[in-house]
């Protein structure tokens, strides 16, 4: 019987799965290796910002229907939710996973089932995870069972979309699926789909590649418009309005643990075969710098220039920055020696800045991030602090017309 459910990682997939299971009646912990993390958890507080999430996590752990923990110990299934970054070579960082599974292996008992819901690269189940349990002497398929079940919420909506989302299931045996279907099929109320480990990995990696390329196809689109002078957010709207058409929206790049990550792990197993994938990273990659020279564009003429930096996460409306193109601009902004303040009411660090006072004297708001708060902010009032008042929307996310702001967005700053 899978009585007791262990979740290993308790981060933005982990967490989130770590209360959904206890909702739906299993015996669950959690374990992470970051002390502060359970530290926090463990007084009942959560450590990112995601709706729904502390209200149900400091109820479940008042109850005792929760226990957060540093260390494994035994249990029944063990759901593997380490982070698997990029390294330096932009290849896949397989050790947070290989580690916790090889902790995990410590404790395994005969009947145990692992599930990695961790983004692989494909086969990575099968050809290292596999051996790995093996390795300790249990047959996969017949001792323990291990399947590759990935992660595709949104964040922001994972609450729901953990529950609604179908799920792929790559298991390395029949037994391993039907065991891993039987944990899903009491919280996924989506299609829980039945494969093979590696068709399970793959489809998850081009899931974020498509999205990847696609809005790699915007941002070119831009770049091309732009030295046509073409407005390529009209050029956008009309080419949508064909039936079969839906090109992305353009933007400063890709960030996040997930498109601007996964690509990377399909180039590694096959990069002569993956030349399509390669470019949209390289177009997406290059984003950051043609937002950077549009500003240094627009400022040339301005003495010792002051930019007020308008969202630092990668996505609206979430605390995420990993891989966010804003930071990768603000950065470059900065070498270059303009003066940068950032305004990012949803990252914890900055929750005191008030913006009135970023903006003071300020040239040109720039907009990275299109956060549902900017689109209610006075920027009339705004502008009348600022020295220029000029705002940059790399988001598209406002309609300026006001002829005491000079409004730019990616279709018209020629
Ligand atoms: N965040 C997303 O939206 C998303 C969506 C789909 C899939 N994924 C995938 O899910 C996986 C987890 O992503 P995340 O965003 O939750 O990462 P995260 O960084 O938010 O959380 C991972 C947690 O694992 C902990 N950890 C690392 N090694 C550990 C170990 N050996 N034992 C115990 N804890 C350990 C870390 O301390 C951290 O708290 C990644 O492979 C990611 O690609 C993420």
């Amino acid at each position: 019987m899978l009585n007791e459910i262990c979740v290993v990682g308790l981060g933005y997939i982990g967490l989130p799965t770590l209360i959904t299971l206890a909702l739906n009646g299993f015996k669950v912990f959690g374990v992470d290796k970051n002390k502060k993390v359970v530290k926090m958890l463990d007084q009942g507080l959560i450590h990112i910002k995601e709706p729904n999430l502390e209200k149900h996590f400091g109820d479940l752990i008042y109850k005792n229907k929760i226990s957060i923990r540093n260390n494994l110990s035994t249990a029944d299934v063990f759901m593997i939710c380490v982070p698997t970054p990029i390294d330096n070579d932009g290849k896949c960082d397989l050790s947070h996973v290989i580690k916790s599974v090889k902790e995990v292996c410590q404790y395994l008992k005969k009947g145990d089932l692992i599930i990695v819901e961790s983004t692989v690269p494909p086969t990575t189940t099968e050809n290292i995870i596999k051996p790995i349990i093996e390795e300790k002497g249990f047959k996969v398929g017949k001792d323990v069972f291990l399947s590759h079940c990935p992660e595709r919420v949104l964040p922001g909506n994972i609450m729901h979309e953990i529950i609604f989302n179908s799920r792929i299931i790559g298991g390395c045996t029949d037994n391993c699926n039907r065991k891993t279907a039987s944990i899903y099929n009491k919280f996924v109320k989506g299609e829980i789909i039945l494969t093979d480990s590696k068709t399970a990995e793959m489809a998850k990696l081009y899931e974020n590649t498509f999205r990847d390329i696609n809005i790699a196809i915007a941002n070119e689109l831009i770049k091309i418009c732009n030295k046509l002078g073409i407005d390529g957010l009209k050029v956008i709207e009309y080419a949508n309005k064909h039936p079969r058409v839906d090109i992305l929206k353009p933007g400063p790049g890709v960030g996040g643990h997930c498109l601007a990550v996964d690509p990377y792990f399909i180039i590694e197993k096959c990069k002569s075969e993956s030349k399509l994938i390669a470019t949209a990273r390289k177009i997406n990659n290059s984003m950051p710098y043609f937002i950077v020279d549009k500003v240094k564009k627009l400022l040339s003429q301005i003495k010792k220039p002051k930019i007020s930096v308008f969202g630092l996460t990668y996505k609206e409306n979430i605390d995420d920055i990993r891989e966010s193109p804003a930071l990768k601009i603000v950065k470059i902004l900065e070498k270059i020696g303009y003066q940068v303040q950032v305004y990012d009411p949803l990252i914890r660090y900055y929750e005191d800045s008030v913006i009135d006072s970023i903006v003071e004297d300020s040239d040109l708001i720039l907009i990275l991030t299109a956060h549902n708060q900017f689109r209610e902010i006075d920027y009339k009032r705004l502008a009348s602090k600022m020295r220029t008042p000029m705002i940059l929307d790399t988001r598209n996310a406002l309609n300026i017309e006001d002829e005491d702001i000079k409004y730019y967005n990616l279709g018209n700053i020629n």
